[in-house]
This record gives C-alpha cells, structure tokens and sequence, in this order.
C-alpha cells in the first residue's frame, strides 16, 4: 500500500536554489554526532533548520545547534506560532534527516503522531525523509521497532541502518548512529537534483573551483587566495536544477556539493587535463578556477636552502634566489579554440578585476570577453575584503555579442555566493535554450 508523504518530492519541482533541509534530532546519546551531520551539511551550502525533541536538548542544548545553524531552534509547537512553523518547515523541505532516529520517535513517526514539532513537521513533508536510528541492539531488534522500521520503509522513508559497535557503556552490537559522513553521503543522492528534475536536467557541466598552486620544492609553491566558494556554489547549483556536474577542484577544503563528482586537482596543468577530461562531451563549461598564470621553471627536489653554497671569498651565500617563472596555458582561451565553429560546450570565464588607471572593472571586463572569446564572462570586483573568501559576492555578467538568447549584460548583487550562482546558471539557461 502507498500512502501519502515521503515518497519523494512531486516530479519537475525543483530543489530550492539553496537546499532546504530539516535535521531532526531525537534524544539519544548519538545526538552530539548529528553536530557533525549538521557542520558536513551547512558546509556544503545547504540551508539547515534544526528541529531536536525536547529529549534530544537534555543532551545537546539549543545553542549548540543555533550556533551551528544560524538560527533559533525549537523542539515545540507553541513558539513562534504566528509563522505557523508545525506546518512551515516541513512543507518547505526538500529533505527531511531523522539522526538518531530512536526508537521512541520511530515509534512516534510511525504512528503518525503530532505531538512536538519534529513529529508535525514529518507529517506535513512531501520531501524524502531519511532516518538513521540509534540506540541499544534490544530496542534495535525489539518486534516493535522492527514493525515501525517496516511501517516507515512502506511509506517511502529512508532508513540508513545502525551501525555494529561500541554503545554506551560497555555493551557492543547493532545500534550505533552510523558516520556523520555515511548519512551525509545518503542525503547527497537523495538531493541530488537528476531525481527532481529541473531546468539543466540532461545537461552536463564542468565547474572549476579554487585556485591553483604551482610548486617550488617540496614544501613551497605559487598560490592564490581563492576559496573555491564560488565554484562550488556553482556546482551546487547546478546539481539542485538537474545537471550531471563535473566540479575540477584546486586545492579547495570544502566538502562536496550534493550529487557532485569531484576530481580534485593540484597545478595548472593538472587542472587543464581534467578540464579537457571532463569538457569533452559537457554542455557547459565554466572556468571559475583562479588559475595560476605562471609557474616556476624549475621544481627543486630537496627543499631550496636560506643559505646556499659558499661564495668565492669562502662565506656563506646570503642572497636571495632568483626564481625563473614560465607560463601556463590559457585554459579558457584553448577551450574556446579547440571548440573551433561548433556550438558546444557553452563556456563561461570569470575575471576578477580591480580596476586600474587603463579603466573600470566593466571595461577590463570587455576587453577581456573579447580577448578570451567566451560566451559569458563574470567579472566581480576584488580586492583586499571583497570576493576572495567571503560569501557574498557582486558581479557583472556580460554576453558575448550575437548569441541567440543571450539576455542584456547585467550587474547581481551583492548576494550569497549561492544566489550569484543562481544568476550565472539563469544566464547560461537563456543561452542553452534560446526562445
Ligand atoms: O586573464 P584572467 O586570468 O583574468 O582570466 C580569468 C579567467 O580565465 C577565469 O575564467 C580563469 O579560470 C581563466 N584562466 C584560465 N587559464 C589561465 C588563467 C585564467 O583558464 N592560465
């Protein structure tokens, strides 16, 4: 029998640009792992609202979670009434994670029960609804639970099984809250946007990120201070409207995106291989990478010394080495040449300017559009405390002339990373799909 709710989100409606998710926290010793759930998720830009039963707060207090969150927390239905939040959360979820899931909630859940604000919120989603349980191997294999766990699975709930192991105290067994990572991982397929549909559903796309770093010796190199944000907001984007999403990572620390393949890169060169790698049948390509433009000549295999080799007069050398630097390629620009008259991939370059006494960052930005041959390219302005690292972000999107579908150039934010994001992909979409 199919009932309503859980089944997954209604075909064609797609995930909201960030991903709403709801982390629902029972009261179980497990509850101070799904901190961890709650960072790899808020980390990955999706945006978490924490719902914990009052138990779950006996066990990790509400700070914690707003701290980790951004937001207030509540466990009950009587605050906050007149947004309607026993309703609200649930129906504007686009998932629903249960961790630790124990077996009174499961109990609770299963009987449809709405008497606290985790328990309202489960009967009023219609997004996928993991749960991961945890508590002692009898409760775990107690008839009871294993009929709520039946109940649950036969209503399109998710269950990640409990792990064997250590419990509290000294007893071992099934029953034991599984990874943060291995629930994250879960949730990821589950958000990822090819199940949801979307407008760049069927399309694939490379996103580069982060920046580049080009080794000296063995413990230095030539880098930049790029944070890869961008890119992966990027990515993530584009996952949650559909796209099969190919992310080209320098050096990022980041974890990553929902349904993104991530190949994670070093150099300059490392990055063109997996670029030409990965644009060979893609649809779109978009270069955020901050790309080193020079290297060092030469790698030195053992660590360059302060003081080298004794001078002529018998001292020790003091002065400063001089490093011979050569070019790297033009990933961009060889992308656009090895695309020659055909039409794909769509490829989009990023620039970021300052702006000099030659002109302002939108005319270096049009000189360069015109000197990288892109279809799109994003300027944003940087500089000491803009763009390189923060999270919000201002940006000129200017089009290459004559595309068909190409909407006027025009000037987003200043806007969480995510939403310039949003902007970047709705400008690539008029041009994949021109009316
Ligand atoms: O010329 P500039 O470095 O400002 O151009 C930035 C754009 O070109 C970005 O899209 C960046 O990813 C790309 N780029 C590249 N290869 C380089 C340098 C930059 O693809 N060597």
């Amino acid at each position: 029998m199919t009932t309503q709710g859980w089944i997954g989100r209604p075909s064609g409606e797609p995930l909201h640009v960030i991903p709403h998710v709801v982390l629902g926290v029972g009261g179980g010793i497990a509850a101070y792992k799904a901190a961890l759930l709650l960072r790899l998720l808020t980390e990955s830009g999706h945006d978490v609202t924490v719902v914990p039963t009052a138990a779950a707060l006996r066990f990790v207090g509400a700070p914690t979670w707003e701290a980790l969150s951004g937001k207030p927390v509540s466990s009950e239905v009587w605050s906050d009434v007149s947004r309607v939040p026993h309703v609200q959360i649930g129906k504007n979820a686009d998932l629903v994670v249960v961790a630790p899931a124990t077996a009174d909630l499961l109990a609770r859940a299963a009987a449809g029960l709405a008497d606290d604000l985790l328990t309202t919120t489960l009967l009023t989603a219609h997004c996928p609804v993991v749960f991961a349980p945890a508590m002692h191997t009898e409760m775990w294999e107690h008839a009871a639970t294993q009929a709520n766990i039946a109940t649950l699975t036969a209503r399109g709930a998710h269950i990640v099984p409990p792990a064997s192991g250590r419990l509290t105290g000294a007893d071992t067994g099934p029953g034991r809250l599984p990874d943060a990572e291995e629930i994250f991982a879960v949730c990821q397929r589950l958000l990822s946007g090819s199940e949801a549909g979307g407008p760049l559903a069927g399309r694939r796309v490379v996103v580069s990120a982060g920046g580049t770093r080009e080794p000296l010796d063995p413990v230095r190199y030539l880098g930049n201070r790029s944070s890869g944000k961008q890119g992966y907001a990027l990515a993530q984007v584009a996952a949650a409207r559909g796209a099969t999403v190919t992310l080209v990572a320098a050096n990022t620390s980041l974890p990553a995106p929902t349904g993104v393949d991530v190949v994670p890169v070093g150099t300059a060169l490392e990055l063109q291989d997996a670029v030409a790698q990965a644009a060979k049948d893609a649809d779109v390509v978009v270069m955020a990478a901050a790309v080193a433009d020079f290297r060092p000549k030469a790698y030195a295999a053992a660590k360059i010394k302060k003081t080298h080799a004794a001078t002529v007069d018998g001292g020790p050398d003091e002065s400063a080495p001089t490093i011979e630097l050569v070019r790297n390629p033009d990933i961009l620009a060889g992308l656009v040449e090895h695309r020659g008259a055909a039409e794909r991939p769509l490829i989009v370059g990023f620039a970021a300017e300052t702006g000099d006494e030659t002109g302002s960052v939108l005319d270096l930005a049009r000189a360069k559009l015109a000197r990288k041959g892109c279809d799109l390219l994003v300027a944003n302005e940087v500089g000491v405390d803009k763009a390189f690292g923060t999270d919000a972000n201002t940006v000129h999107l200017l089009f290459r002339d004559g595309l068909p579908g190409s909407p006027r150039d025009h000037t987003a934010g200043p806007a969480p990373k995510a939403e310039i994001a949003a902007v970047v992909w709705d400008g690539v979409q008029a041009l994949l799909d021109p009316r």
